[in-house]
């Protein structure tokens, strides 16, 4: 990456927030000098979307403004005589395209997340690369992070332990770890290729854990494939809490997961499985066969509904199912 270039100042475009048009850009032929080119590139950077609120207009991306920024990737930039600084606007100009490029294309990012008055997560969210769908943070995961703590659960027994499966980013079981009282432990789980990300989230929010409330809760990152189904797991290795966010996506998923479920959730009445599922179009077979997988196991609804969220991926707008599992008698 080119060395931070410091700017003197240099009078730039005023773009009022979203409301510019593409006139008001430096036009390439104009030669204009670095410090408004940076500038200007730097007032078009597109913060992440946010859950708490409808995405962002599509006045942020005025007609325009994609050739604007592709023709300064294409340009030489020959009237910029150091090739360090032409570097850093080509660099500027691809980031504020892939912004607008949707979310497979986004650059990494870091996103904040408010679970409540006094618990904020930082989750790192890495480019997304493959189909590794859990380096990103998904609409039902903050949707069951900010509802936890008013989940109708039972008061769980002293040393309570809570098992996270397909953690993704981290979000759920570090929003029980810092609201969840009565939890003693969590642990947050995935594939092995999800896991580093996942470790980085648990050791940056580390701190901010203990201004959300719950006391000493210990809070760790392991690998757990739900199609590693050969062990037996014993009573005493069994969770009070198992919790989940968008795990069903796929055909094979619902009988994967609830067999995990089944594995991993102690057996006592006073046991629970939450799980919250966004409600996607051509999904329901899946959601279908999830119940279905979930009874089979012996485990039944005892409390549910439904809520709406925002995500990055998509249309914006998820509608979600929240659900409380326990034994059924
Ligand atoms: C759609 S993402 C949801 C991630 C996170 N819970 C969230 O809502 O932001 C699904 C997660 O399930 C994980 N997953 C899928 N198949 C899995 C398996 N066989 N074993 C463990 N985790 C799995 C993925 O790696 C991914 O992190």
């Amino acid at each position: 990456m080119a060395p931070a270039l410091t700017l003197p100042y240099e009078p730039e475009p005023e773009l009022e927030s979203e409301h510019f048009h593409v006139l008001d850009l430096p036009a390439l032929y104009t030669k204009p000098s670095p410090i408004v080119l940076l500038k200007t590139l730097d007032k078009l950077t597109l913060p992440p979307p946010s859950w708490d609120r409808p995405p962002a207009s599509q006045q942020s991306t005025p007609p325009g403004l994609t050739n604007w920024l592709t023709g300064i990737i294409a340009s030489p930039l020959q009237w910029i005589p150091d090739e360090a600084v032409q570097e850093q606007i080509w660099e500027s100009a691809s980031s504020r395209l892939a912004e607008r490029c949707g979310r497979t294309a986004m650059p990494s990012t870091d996103r904040t997340f408010k679970i409540s008055a006094s618990l904020t997560l930082t989750i790192h969210e890495p480019t997304l690369t493959a189909d590794n769908l859990g380096l990103k943070t998904w609409a039902s995961s903050y949707l069951l992070s900010k509802r936890l703590p008013q989940l109708p659960l039972p008061a769980f027994p002293a040393g309570a332990r809570a098992l996270e499966l397909g953690s993704g980013t981290g979000l759920v079981g570090l929003a029980a770890a810092g609201t969840l009282p009565g939890v003693s432990s969590v642990l947050l789980t995935d594939l092995p290729e999800i896991v580093p990300n996942l470790r980085r989230n648990v050791e940056r929010n580390r701190a901010a854990l203990g201004g959300g409330g719950a006391v000493d809760v210990d809070v760790d990152v392991a690998v757990l494939d739900w199609r590693d189904c050969g062990e037996v797991v014993e009573e005493a290795r069994r969770f009070e809490l198992v919790l989940a966010a968008d795990p069903i996506y796929s055909p094979e998923h619902p009988g994967l997961f609830a067999g995990v479920v089944g594995r991993w959730m102690k057996r006592g009445a006073g046991a629970r499985a939450v799980v919250e599922l966004p409600l996607r179009v051509g999904f329901e077979r899946e959601r279908e066969d999830f119940k279905v997988k979930m009874g089979e196991q012996g485990l039944v609804v005892v409390e549910q509904g439904v809520e709406t969220g925002w995500d990055d991926w998509g249309n914006g707008e998820v509608s979600c199912w929240w659900s409380i599992w326990s034994w059924g008698r």
